[in-house]
Order: structure tokens, then sequence, then C-alpha cells
């Protein structure tokens, strides 16, 4: 093969959040502490080589917490769990540890306030996503109507009239969409109450906005994640939407479509927040094999938000 050029664009920010990073640090110092195994409901983060990573270190992945033997430390993943979770913990005097990320811990703590203060809640998100299934569990069943699409929208009809509306979101939608979303509800029911900081967290908010930047550009866009990977989805979506001609989710290298990047001199690429540095350090070495390349980072924003363990994991 011809030894072309090619220039590479880094994204940044990219990559793990400090959410995603808290998580997988629970998981971590869990099994210094305890000792395999230690029990994870549903994957930690939304990355199998994350979840991989993990269990060759001892950790145990499971769907329910009736997959989780007796007397074993059992944790619940950074997307959040619908109230029943911790309560059927507890019935069964299960030790657990919650490694839901503290910006979506704020929206649940959001849905109780508004059901305290006798508004009906709408969620803006994603039908099936974790997230969506725990924040809609901080209520009892039906009282939170999810909200996917503008059509939905427009078409939406408060359960009770002499109650008051206020709306939540998932953290990981995209800004955009979301927004249109909201502009919908506004216009229809004026008084509907927004979060007073937005639910759409700051990883979520400065990773799309760096791909917006860096479609700008490049003629081909790589996103390092995986496809239940909700961020990493919407960071495809920005992509496509910026104009970049050439837009692929890549879980690793191995898939990375060199036919249609074959005419791409300039690449993009970013990684969505559940997926490791080595990814990306990968996907460059793939290119660098083939290619003679130049590399440089796109900053668009610095991020320095870090979160506490939880207490039994301190110090
Ligand atoms: Fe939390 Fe946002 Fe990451 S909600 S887990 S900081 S993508």
């Amino acid at each position: 093969m011809e030894h072309l050029k090619r220039t590479l664009l880094l994204a940044a920010p990219r990559g793990f959040c400090a959410g995603v990073d808290r998580a997988i640090q629970i998981v971590e110092r869990a099994l210094e502490k305890y000792g395999a195994p230690v029990y994870v409901r549903h994957e930690i983060v939304h990355n199998r080589f994350v979840v991989e990573s993990l269990e060759r270190k001892g950790a145990v992945f499971v769907d329910e917490l009736s997959d989780v033997p007796k007397d074993v430390p059992v944790i619940f993943s950074a997307h959040g769990v619908a109230k029943s979770v911790p309560q059927e913990a507890e019935n069964r005097r299960m030790f657990y540890i919650d490694a839901t990320c503290p910006l979506v811990s704020k929206v649940h703590r959001e849905a109780e306030r508004h059901e305290k203060d006798n508004l009906e809640v709408i969620l803006i998100g994603h039908r099936g996503h974790p997230e969506v299934i725990g924040t809609m569990g901080q209520l009892h069943e039906g009282e939170i109507t999810l909200i996917e699409t503008t059509e939905e929208a427009a078409a939406f009809t408060p359960k009770q009239k002499d109650k008051g509306l206020a709306y939540l979101t998932q953290t990981t939608l995209s800004v955009d969409e979301t927004k249109d979303i909201v502009d919908i509800l506004k216009a229809r029911f004026p008084e509907i109450q927004s979060p007073k900081k937005e639910d759409i967290c700051y990883a979520t908010t400065n990773r799309q906005a760096a791909v917006k930047v860096l479609a700008q550009k490049c003629d081909g866009l790589l996103v390092i994640g995986a496809p239940n990977s909700s961020n990493s989805m919407r960071l495809v979506e920005v992509g496509q939407k910026s104009g970049c001609s050439t837009v692929a989710l890549v879980q690793r290298a191995t898939d990375i479509p060199w036919n249609s990047l074959r005419d791409c001199k300039t690449v993009g690429i970013t990684a969505g927040a559940s997926a490791p540095e080595t990814l990306v350090e990968e996907v460059v070495a793939a290119f660098d094999k083939r290619y003679d390349i130049e590399v440089k980072e796109i900053v668009t924003q610095k991020e320095q938000v870090v979160f506490k363990m939880p207490r039994v994991l301190e110090g």
C-alpha cells in the first residue's frame, strides 16, 4: 500500500467523563477492599472492553438482584436504578454500593421534588435506556410520562388538568434535538417548569460541542463507542448533522471502515463518555500502520470535574 499522508484530529474533550471514571473506580476499589467476586447489576458503563477488563479482575455482571448470591457486595451501575432496586436489596439484607452518577441522582431528586410540589412530570429521553428506566422508577408507575420525539411533545396531553407541569431530561441526549422538544412543550404549556440547571450533563454537552467544531475541519469522523451507549450514538448524529460526509461508530480498530475513509485526508476522532482512551490509542495506531500520520488535538473545552467516592470506599 502506498504511504499516503493522513491528518488525524482528536477531539478534546473526548472519552471518559467523571461519572464513568467514578463508577469504574468504585468496582475496582470494591474488589480491592472486599475481594472477588464483586457483583455488578447491569453493565457498569456501556462499554464491553471496560466490562471485560473488570471481569478479568473478578467482577461478575448480572441482570437482576435475584442473580446475586447471598453475602457478596453488589454495585448498581452509573445509569441509576429505580427506587425498587435498593428497596429489594434492603429487603434481602444485601450489601450494595450505588455507582449512579451524581448528575443522574440530581435528576432523581428533581423528580421527587416535583412530586412533592404536586407537579406532573414529563421525562424527555429514550424508551428502554437504563437511565430512563431508573428515573421513571423514582416515582410510582405511570406518574412520569416519557416523551421521545417532537411528535410526542406535540401530541402530549396532561393527565390532570389542575396540576402544573415540569420536565426532566435524560443526561445523554442530543442538545439540539432536546431543545426542539422543549420549545414545543414551552409553546404549548408556558408555565411548565424547567430544570434549574440543565439535566443534559456537562460531558454530553462538551463532547457534542467538540464534535461540531471537529466536523467542520475533517472529511471523515470516527466515534469510538458502543452501539448501546446513548451519548456515543448522539455524537454520531451530531457529526452527521454538522456536515461531515463520512461518520462511523467504531468499537475498536478492527471496525474502522477503511474503504469509506479512502478519500478522507483529514479524519476526526472522538470517543463517547464510556470509551477508554486505550481504544483511541488503538485506532490511532491502526492509522499509523497504513499511513504517514500527523496527529493534532482540537481543544474546545478543558474539563476538571471529579466526583467523590461513596463514603464506604473512601480513603
Ligand atoms: Fe454522568 Fe454525564 Fe457521564 S450523567 S456518567 S457525567 S455522561
